[in-house]
């Protein structure tokens, strides 16, 4: 796959970082219009309280008001297991298209079943209104963006890449956090290990976005690098480990990690393109599926 690279178009990209879920969401505008995109944003809860509130979203909603923009886009890299999305919240106040990697439907198909889900939940992706396969291009204003299919951390993964700025998804993290586990169903360290090869194959001077930095060795947060400075530092990838050594070293790491807090109801949420599902009578409700995860 030749993907349309083109380092020429520097999109402005502003940075919100959730404190709650170590998350962050992205504005991306295009440099020669008003046009902006989001990707990966946040929808507050207090699980413990059932509680749903928009002080993230309403952060993004505000700076987009504020400056005028117009929001094409409403990006998801994947189906996040660590928070929810806002993107409907954010749709019914300023527009814009979600999408998602078309490899949805099979998150939706794994999930549907742990979730003991009906017939009335649809697995074919209708939940969102774009489904993007391997190097699918869009517009945000006059700039082109494109998606490239990174599977690994999930099977649906996409890093989205708009001029000069590749927005990573789960596949990488900050250098010194390495790379996100691969242990949830559907998830496979060797293909996580060939996604970031091919993310690491995009120009040396490519910006790079996490998604979640968790500040390492009490390093104050961070989320932006290069494709140069992954390649050379990364201490999962960098200065070329081999895909055995990482599939060890991956397997055996995951095998000692915990759930994340919210992955009962990020995954509901999430693989409804961030709509909560309701009960029988319509009202919002989460369930919790018992020795299923
Ligand atoms: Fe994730």
């Amino acid at each position: 796959m030749t993907y349309p690279v083109n380092m020429s178009v520097t999109p402005v990209v502003s940075a919100h970082f959730d404190e709650a879920t170590n998350t962050i969401s992205y504005i991306v505008r295009d440099p020669s219009s008003t046009h902006c995109a989001i990707i990966d944003s946040v929808m507050d809860i207090d699980y413990a309280a059932g509680r749903i509130t928009y002080d993230h979203a309403d952060k993004l909603i505000e700076e987009i008001t504020s400056q005028g923009l117009t929001l094409d886009w409403i990006i998801e890299t994947h189906v996040h297991a660590d928070h929810l999305s806002a993107a409907p919240y954010i749709q019914s106040k300023l527009g814009g298209k979600i999408g998602v990697g078309e490899k949805i439907m099979i998150v939706q198909e794994t999930f549907g079943k742990v979730f003991n889900e009906g017939t009335e939940f649809q697995r074919d992706g209708s939940q969102f209104d774009a489904l993007f396969k391997d190097g699918d291009t869009y517009m945000v204003g006059n700039m082109q963006g494109f998606a490239m299919f990174t599977p690994g951390h999930t099977p649906a993964c996409m890093v989205h890449v708009m001029g000069d700025a590749a927005f990573a998804g789960d596949t990488l993290f900050m250098p010194d956090g390495g790379s996100a586990r691969a242990d949830f169903p559907g998830g496979d360290a060797g293909e996580l290990y060939d996604s970031i090869q091919k993310v690491l194959s995009l120009p040396d001077e490519m910006r790079l976005f996490m998604c979640h930095d968790y500040g390492p060795n009490g390093r104050a947060i961070e989320w932006e690098t290069t494709v140069a400075e992954q390649k050379a530092d990364n201490i999962h990838v960098g200065g070329g480990k081999s895909r055995e050594e990482f599939i060890k070293f991956r397997t055996e790491r995951d095998a000692q990690l915990d759930m994340p807090k919210l992955i009962i109801p990020s995954l509901q949420v999430n693989m409804r393109a961030g709509e909560v599902p309701t009960d029988k009578d319509g009202n919002p409700m989460l369930k919790v599926p018992v020795n299923k995860l």
